[in-house]
């Protein structure tokens, strides 16, 4: 059987990235292909190239070209996109190609705390805040509107009340490291 293709989108860090490579490396059923960015310094370039995932380094230009997308996407016969911490707005062209195989990890528990301006320290910021009792991920697929595509999976964490935005910060991606590749996993293989 042809292994499901994942091309994985991923701006910073690549945390995440790094470990839904690691994490499929060694599953037949699963090839991730390549890695796109839109920043050639990220750290996720120098790791997606030292685990031997090719890498393609895009301009912002070229991300707000669907057809380019739609073509590199294509031409490689990717089944599902993985957006690990991408910075840029996914074209809608590319979003109706790929209806629901475009999946997203979104740092609070959707509907709260998502839309356009919600991303990163800003989230926590606005969970802080509201004083918050809990916080969370959502792992969803990408749809026209920010942040408001079909909930595949949510994972949530208590919050005290001495938190800051630094420990929100490190408890939210504790749970995306701990469950975004296997909610991946279960949801493209039918588990
Ligand atoms: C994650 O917190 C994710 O929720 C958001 O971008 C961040 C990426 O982190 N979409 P990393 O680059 O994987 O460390």
């Amino acid at each position: 059987m042809k292994p499901i293709k994942l091309a994985l989108f991923a701006s910073g860090t690549g945390s995440n990235a790094e470990i839904i490579i690691r994490y499929f490396a060694n599953n037949p059923s699963v090839e991730v292909v390549f890695v796109l960015s839109n920043k050639e310094e990220a750290p996720i370039v120098s790791k997606a190239n030292s685990l031997g995932v090719s890498v393609t380094v895009c301009t912002n230009k070229e991300v707000e070209d669907a057809s380019f997308l739609v073509h590199l996407c294509d031409s490689k016969e990717i089944d599902y996109i993985i957006l690990a911490g991408f910075l840029r707005k996914i074209p809608n062209t590319l979003i109706a190609v790929y209806t629901e195989k475009i999946i997203n990890i979104h740092p609070s528990l959707l509907p709260k705390y998502g839309g356009a301006g919600m991303y990163g320290k800003y989230v926590h910021e606005a969970v802080l805040a509201a004083k918050e009792h809990e916080t969370g991920i959502s792992i969803h697929y990408v749809s026209e509107e920010f942040d408001s595509g079909r909930i595949i999976a949510q994972y949530s964490v208590p919050l005290l009340s001495n938190e800051t935005i630094e420990t929100i910060q490190e408890k939210v991606h504790q749970l995306e490291h701990e469950h975004f590749a296997p909610t991946i996993a279960r949801e493209i293989l039918d588990m």
